[in-house]
């Protein structure tokens, strides 16, 4: 129930964020694309319908309950033969190197501790093939704080509630963990500030 209800939520609050990742992402037919905390699969589905026939999308979820909403929404469309749906953890991620053209992480990272962050770029930079594409949309770090945010993080502070996620700064942590930072976009999700930045897996190896 609280899946469902979470999933009602999510689909009329992360719509304008979800346009910016397919935006950005631009997945073409016939593409591997891979959803890290696919969540309830609605992103899944937007991709499957991009990627086309030929395509396939792996959608990842740490959250056994979250997998089941994402399978029951994905059986009613017609892209579930394009859809495949795994538990695994974004720090972990149960694939081998290069396996997809392009990777779509969104609202996740700020969920993680900071070092649960870098680990995560680092296997989606495993992941994901040498010139391939990740479109990462978190939380954003603006400075200065607008009012809401500011409001967010005393809340989040006082309610010591890790699973309201902590302010990113992402095209950092991206180049940090050794991705190209191309475009990014802002939007915005309850009033609150959220990046969306598409990055580059350099073609040459590099550490
Ligand atoms: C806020 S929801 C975002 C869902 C979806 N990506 C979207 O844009 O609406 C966060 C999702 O990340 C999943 N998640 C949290 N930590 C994770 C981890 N370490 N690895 C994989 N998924 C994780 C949660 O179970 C949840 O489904």
């Amino acid at each position: 129930m609280a899946h469902r209800l979470y999933d009602m939520f999510m689909f009329e609050t992360s719509q304008e964020t979800w346009e910016a990742v397919l935006a950005l992402l631009h997945p073409a037919p016939g593409e591997r694309v891979l959803d890290v905390g696919t969540g309830t699969g609605r992103l899944a589905v937007a991709l499957a319908d991009l990627v086309g026939e030929e395509g396939k999308v792996f959608g990842v979820d740490v959250s056994p309950a979250m997998l089941r909403q994402a399978q029951r929404q994905i059986a009613r469309t017609p892209f579930r033969d394009r859809i495949e749906v795994r538990q695994g953890d974004v720090r972990a991620l149960p694939f081998a190197d290069g396996s997809f053209d392009a990777a779509a992480v969104s609202l996740v990272l700020e969920l993680l501790r900071p070092e649960g962050t870098a680990g995560a770029l680092k296997e989606l930079r495993r992941v994901v093939r040498p010139g391939g594409r990740i479109v990462l949309a978190a939380l954003a770090e603006e400075m200065p704080y607008g009012r809401t945010l500011s409001f967010y993080l005393v809340l989040r502070s006082i309610l010591r509630l890790a699973a309201l996620g902590r302010p990113l700064a992402l095209r950092r942590l991206a180049t940090q963990a050794g991705l190209v930072a191309r475009i990014s976009m802002r939007r915005s999700l309850l009033r609150l500030p959220v990046d969306i930045l598409l990055c580059e897996v350099p073609k040459a190896a590099a550490d």
